[in-house]
């Protein structure tokens, strides 16, 4: 088989080289080609362009499947934590039971947060939305802990502090977004024990630890942990390229999982279950409005860039929250409307046709809701899960004895030259 691609134009010949991946994924090597033939591609959204090569996460869109460092998420949601999770994604192992320990002592650690932060969390308007004020709040990390000597360093200490505190701040925020004290990490708890402690737990009543809803949080964590390169994973290496530091790289990823076709999709969705339950639980009209190309709705929760079956984390997810609310003991109409929705569209000729099944998102809102997460904090919830992947993007990036600067290329398409026209001419 010939390791090359034979591109022809104009009677000149070029050859460019064929990569293939460890899964058999084919793409051709076009770092010479600009150099080459003075031609360069255009991709609109990426959709056929491999910005990097990765060993971090496997996806295949066709077959359904995703693995972390080579482990089924499918394994990693029945047998693994979400802290050891983070580990296996950063350290590309999973760890051992010394490594696990010294990893969770160094969390425990750094799970607080500067006093004088507060004073930042109290001064935005009560209404700001909770992924704004932490993609603002990860940046001024930066001012509060600077940067360190050296890039191992910086990778051990700051990876710890990020994934350590980026839990404290999101109950942070919640609790003074509701007029409450905030709650410190403890050092008896796991990490998602300690997280549920902190947003949950007040003065007067006191928080109880439910074993369902701990091993809930930790699949949902777990199956968000990476995506390889999706657009916030993208942002955070395209803002790291420029060599700028890791808060400011991370901050960025949490301001593009914010908008709604990303990561903001998990609050989309249980708006739009609310207002089909509202309207009378009439889902077919949003079907039909989401089939409408007129109309720019799009049905919340479904579709995705690499899917083309069934997202495997939504399948653990609808299975999840089905027990987890049996657990729980919760009637959930959002629930029945959604599995409604889901068997509807399913069958509908337009989502067949398009390749459109239920996402991540589709059924995890109603599984936030189960363990009382408010609807304007699961992005944060995202984010936080997300985290890991991040990291671990990022520093593969940083490792890459290919790094550069991300600067795409344009094709212009504006006026040719002309002159500046004073004042009085125009
Ligand atoms: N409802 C109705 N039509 C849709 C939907 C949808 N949810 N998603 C895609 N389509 C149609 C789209 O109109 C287009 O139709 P046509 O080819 O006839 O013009 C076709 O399917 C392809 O859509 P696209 O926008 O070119 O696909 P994309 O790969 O650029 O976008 C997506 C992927 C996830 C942004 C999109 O499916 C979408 O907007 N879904 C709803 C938002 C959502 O649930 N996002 C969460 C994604 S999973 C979490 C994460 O990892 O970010």
């Amino acid at each position: 088989m010939d390791d090359f691609v034979t591109l022809k134009y104009n009677g000149d010949t070029f050859k460019l080289p064929v990569i293939i991946g460890s899964q058999g994924e084919k793409g051709i090597d076009i770092t010479r080609l600009r150099g080459e033939t003075g031609f360069i591609t255009l991709d609109p959204g990426y959709a056929n362009t491999g910005a990097c090569q990765s060993s971090i996460t496997y996806m295949d869109g066709e077959k359904g499947i995703l693995r972390y460092r080579g482990i089924p998420v499918e394994e990693l949601a029945e047998k693994s934590t979400f802290k050891e999770t983070a580990y296996l994604l950063i350290h590309g192992r999973l760890p051992n039971a010394e490594e696990l320990r010294n990893f969770s002592v160094m969390m425990n650690d750094h799970s607080l947060v500067h006093e004088d932060m507060k004073t930042f969390y109290q001064n935005f308007p009560r209404a700001s939305h909770p992924m704004g004020i932490l993609s603002a709040m990860v940046n001024a990390l930066r001012s509060f802990y600077p940067e360190l000597l050296s890039l191992q360093e910086e990778i051990d200490i700051t990876v710890t502090r990020l994934l350590a505190k980026i839990r404290t701040m999101a109950a942070m925020s919640y609790k003074i977004s509701r007029g409450h004290t905030t709650v410190y990490p403890r050092p008896d708890l796991a990490y998602c024990e300690n997280f549920l402690n902190m947003m949950f737990d007040t003065p007067v009543k006191p928080y109880r630890i439910r074993r369902e809803v701990v091993r809930a949080l930790e699949v949902f964590w777990i199956l968000h942990a990476d995506h390889e390169q999706n657009c916030s994973t993208s942002a955070v290496r395209v803002v790291g390229s420029a060599r700028t530091n890791l808060y400011a790289a991370i901050s960025a990823g949490i301001a593009a999982l914010w908008g709604p076709l990303h990561g903001g999709a998990n609050q989309a969705v249980v708006e739009m279950l609310t207002q089909i339950h509202e309207e009378g639980g009439n889902f077919k009209k949003f079907i039909d409005r989401a089939k409408d190309k007129s109309d720019p709705f799009r049905l919340m929760g479904f579709g995705h860039r690499v899917y083309k079956t069934f997202d495997p984390r939504a399948v653990i997810m609808k299975k999840m929250c089905d027990q987890l609310l049996d657990a729980l003991h919760i009637k959930d109409p959002l629930l029945d409307i959604a599995k409604e929705l889901e068997e509807v569209a399913l069958k509908d000729a337009y989502f067949v046709d398009h390749h459109l099944y239920p996402n991540v998102d589709f059924y995890s809102g109603v599984v936030l809701r189960a363990i009382g997460i408010p609807t304007s904090m699961f992005t944060v919830m995202f984010a936080i899960g997300r985290l890991p992947g991040w990291i671990a993007q990022w520093k593969e990036s940083a490792d890459d004895p290919q790094w550069r600067i991300c600067r795409p290329r344009q094709i212009y398409t504006g006026p040719q030259e002309c002159h500046y026209a004073p004042l009085e001419d125009r």
